[in-house]
């Protein structure tokens, strides 16, 4: 079946945040979009592996490859119109119809292995020239066959945009690949991680602390169950979730109660007092497991753990601080993982607009130099 051609102008992404994909054109740092390119050509090669890449989700929407064999292009052709902009006064740039190109091309048809390693280097080749951008070249213009005129300020943000408005097409994708990976290698991390950190320990016991003994609490992303331990062991009654399957079933295996939940799209209400109207968990446990979740779904999974608390109820939250999102082969996980990585402005709000009252966000450096984020914040209502 045909697909529709785009004919929408999406120049209005320069004005204001995407309402699907969430990027923030007017805020790009621009000195982060040689790195921005490089790290969304790492979901292109990840997703192309997938045995799935070359099915539609419907008869009129592009499969995983037809958008990777897109971006490959997309990362051409900027390439060519960037250098286009450096090197002539006012470049006026061809007409180029990608619905045209994708038939052409028979994206349909390619190899994705072939294309995997295409994405990448066109990344890197775009990534390489943003780099030779001189301060005073910012301002340099290039107008598109249909009028519309470009900076290379403003050509960059559009481009941007264009990469991850198209991760987030197959953010399907993004999640499942991560549950998979963290699924093939439940034993390996447990056996290669080996327990909790010194600072979680400390913070266990101050959460532990602020709540009393018996609080109830919901642990997002158990993983091996190391801090849910640590946690009963300081008197609190945690529920074990994990998105993971192995994790679940190791966890059971162990004789815990655990449960299989995905807070973007589960029912976060504690089984034991379902039927109790006006209950809701005394806190949340969430450590270095929303770090996996997309920055578009945030804030809804933040405002649904939320709701599933009482007001006055204790969040932790930990996730890695830095910019922008890749996936990552790394760690005692032998396949690739998902990373969103946060700032404390942007974090804060997510929280705020959420219904927590952020009381402590800290900045912890682990073994491998990478910063976290470390949020203690209370259910607002209070
Ligand atoms: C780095 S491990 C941390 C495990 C545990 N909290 C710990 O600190 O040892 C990340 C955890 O997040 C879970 N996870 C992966 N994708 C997730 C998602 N989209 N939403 C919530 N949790 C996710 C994984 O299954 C895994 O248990």
């Amino acid at each position: 079946m045909r697909i529709e051609p785009d004919t929408k102008d999406w120049t209005w992404v320069l004005d204001r945040p995407c309402p699907d994909c969430g990027f923030d054109a007017p805020a790009l740092d621009l000195s982060r979009v040689p790195q921005a390119i490089r790290d969304n050509a790492t979901l292109w090669e990840v997703v192309l592996e997938t045995d799935d890449a070359a099915v539609r989700p419907s008869p009129v929407v592009w499969s995983p490859l037809e958008y990777a064999c897109h971006v490959r292009d997309v990362n051409e052709l900027f390439d060519q119109r960037l250098e286009q902009m450096l090197t002539e006064d006012d470049a006026h740039f061809a007409n180029w119809d990608q619905d045209e190109t994708a038939v052409e091309k028979d994206y349909l048809g390619q190899d994705p292995a072939a294309v995997a390693a295409e994405v990448v280097a066109a990344a890197d080749r775009v990534a390489a020239r943003y780099e030779t951008v001189g301060e005073a070249d910012w301002d340099r213009t290039g107008t598109r066959s249909n009028g519309d005129r470009f900076t290379i300020d403003t050509f960059a943000r559009y481009h941007l945009h264009d990469l991850v408005h198209h991760a987030h097409d197959v953010s399907h994708v993004t999640k499942r690949v991560t549950v998979a990976s963290y699924d093939a290698f439940a034993d390996d991390y447990t056996a290669g991680v080996g327990g909790a950190a010194d600072e979680v320990r400390a913070a266990i016991e101050e959460f532990a602390g602020d709540l009393g003994p018996g609080a109830r609490v919901l642990e997002v992303g158990s993983g091996p169950g190391w801090d849910a331990e640590l946690l009963e062991a300081a008197g609190l009654s945690v529920r074990r979730t994990d998105i993971t399957p192995a994790f679940v079933r190791r966890l059971r295996e162990a004789g815990h109660e655990a449960d299989v939940l995905d807070p973007l799209t589960d029912d976060l209400t504690d089984p034991r007092t379902k039927h109790v109207e006006g209950t809701g968990y005394d806190g949340v446990w969430a450590d270095a497991s929303l770090l996996h979740v997309r920055r578009e779904d945030l804030p809804t999974v933040l405002a649904k753990l939320a709701a599933a608390t009482r007001a006055g109820g204790h969040l932790f939250l930990a996730v890695k601080e830095g910019d922008g999102a890749r996936f990552s082969t790394h760690g005692h996980v032998g396949a690739p993982r998902h990373f969103t990585f946060w700032r404390e402005g942007p974090l804060r709000e997510a929280l705020t607009e959420a219904g927590w009252r952020v009381d402590r966000m800290d900045k912890n450096g682990d073994h491998t130099g990478q910063d976290w984020l470390v949020v203690r914040a209370v259910r607002a209502g209070a």
